[in-house]
């Protein structure tokens, strides 16, 4: 049975109807083909989903969506202000902060994150702080050091 939903997604305002079981990552993917929030895991390992509810970082992959009612939630897709990419984007691509990129926005949600709430000080808090954002490709330094920019 679906169930009512309004939450604001990248600054729109949404009146969804979804079923309770459905995660905030099945719903912008699927149902709102905001596809830049990656499915990696889908169990809360990899970082790849990650998206802000609220301003604050959160695994979609481990957030049902009904959670979300009367929230703001930011995606990739969110960050850019028109043509205009977000320091962070533009910092990542300075920086070559990845490889295959697939990781990517989850990284970049984190990492803006990562300087909102103040873990950014130095490059041993921002690892401890990216820690659940995996890698494959290895980009780590890379990402540190996008971040040390933008932290300036
Ligand atoms: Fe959510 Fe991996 S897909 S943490």
């Amino acid at each position: 049975e679906q169930m009512p939903l309004r939450v604001t997604i990248n600054g729109a305002a949404q009146q969804l109807n979804i079923e309770p079981r459905v995660t905030l990552l099945d719903l912008l993917r699927e149902q709102l083909n905001l596809t830049g929030t990656k499915k990696g895991c889908d169990h809360g390992q990899c970082g790849a989903c990650t998206v802000h509810v609220d301003g604050t970082r959160v695994n979609a992959c481990l957030t049902l969506a009904m959670t979300t009612e009367g929230c703001k939630v930011t995606t990739i897709e969110g960050l850019a202000d028109g043509d205009q990419l977000h320091p962070m984007q533009e910092a990542f691509i300075k920086h070559d902060g990845f490889q295959c990129g697939y990781c990517t926005p989850g990284q970049i949600m984190s990492a803006v994150a990562c300087i909102r709430e103040g873990h950014a000080d130095s490059p041993d808090e921002i690892r401890e702080y990216m820690s659940g954002n995996i890698c494959r490709c290895g980009a780590y330094s890379n990402i540190v050091d996008a971040i040390m920019d933008v932290k300036q």
